[in-house]
């Protein structure tokens, strides 16, 4: 292909982070993965510095979702002073499992695999962006790192609010970074509930949507439709087992959502 189709085929694909993920990742993002998806990058784009709130049940893709988000991201600004920081509670093994995740959709992206590079051994380069892998445990060091594009939270409700507020908000209180919190169970004391009170608080300002929140149900059907099983081809496995004694299309259908709803709780 000639350089100039190659140019305008990135263009194309870098239009949106849907087109991104669906051209150049090997997954679909699910329909309330691309709901976050779009609206983080939206106010990165506006540089409107909102602060999300993720809720979704164990094993429903978050970390999936953070690193094919945090993948285009570093693919978009690569031609720009990006810094964006992660935060996970402990350093092992959830920021070395954030690290090996974003890792490997780097490595799998067709764009992204061409541009990644790693440094002192928790920074992620593409050109001139990059991303800081934290541990947000009580003691670690985190403190001089800027985030003035993203600053994310994995696994909020495992954070200590102090921790947080001592050591990880300054990384974006002078920049308008877009803050992600992302987390799954919560009691009222914890960072993610503190945080998702007033996101609901800034969304009643504006009606902009900053919560999302998902039950292991609604979770469970999407990857259910993602995986292909829709409700016409459950109609016709049933069809063919009643009707013509062949059970193929049923089991595979019940094998898929068995392994499905053993994942996400
Ligand atoms: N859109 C998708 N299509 C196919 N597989 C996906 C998708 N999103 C996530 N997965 C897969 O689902 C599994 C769980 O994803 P992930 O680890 O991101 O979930 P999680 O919500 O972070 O889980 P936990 O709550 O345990 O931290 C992984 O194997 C991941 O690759
Ligand atoms: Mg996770």
């Amino acid at each position: 292909m000639a350089n100039n189709q190659v140019i305008l085929q990135c263009r194309r694909a870098m239009a949106d982070v849907d087109t991104f993920i669906e051209t150049c990742s090997t997954i679909k993002l699910r329909d309330y993965q691309r709901g976050v998806a779009e609206a983080v990058f939206r106010s990165i784009r506006e540089r409107a510095g909102r602060s999300f709130v993720v809720m979704f049940p164990r094993q429903s893709g978050k970390n999936e979702l953070q690193a094919q988000l945090e993948t285009y991201l570093l693919c978009c600004y690569y031609l720009m002073n990006a810094e964006m920081v992660k935060v996970s509670p402990t350093w092992k093994p959830q920021t070395l499992n954030a690290m090996r995740r974003l890792e490997r959709v780097l490595g799998g992206n067709l764009i992204a695999r061409h541009l990644w590079t790693k440094e002192s051994g928790y920074i992620y380069r593409c050109g001139k962006a990059r991303i800081y892998f934290f541990s947000g445990q009580p003691r670690s060091n985190i403190v001089g790192a800027t985030a003035n594009v993203l600053l994310e939270v994995d696994e909020a409700q495992d954070i200590l609010p102090a921790k947080f507020d001592k050591d990880i908000a300054p990384m974006a209180a002078s920049t308008n970074a877009t803050r992600v919190f992302w987390g799954t169970a919560w009691t009222s004391r914890t960072l993610l509930a503190r945080e998702l009170r007033a996101a609901r608080q800034a969304e009643q300002t504006d009606g902009i949507r900053r919560v999302f929140v998902l039950t292991a149900e609604e979770a469970r059907i999407e990857a259910y439709l993602n995986s292909g099983i829709s409700l016409q081809s459950m109609v016709f496995a049933l069809w063919n087992k009643v009707m013509n004694s062949d059970a193929t299309a049923a089991d595979q259908i019940q094998a898929s959502m068995i392994e499905i709803n053993k994942g996400i709780n």
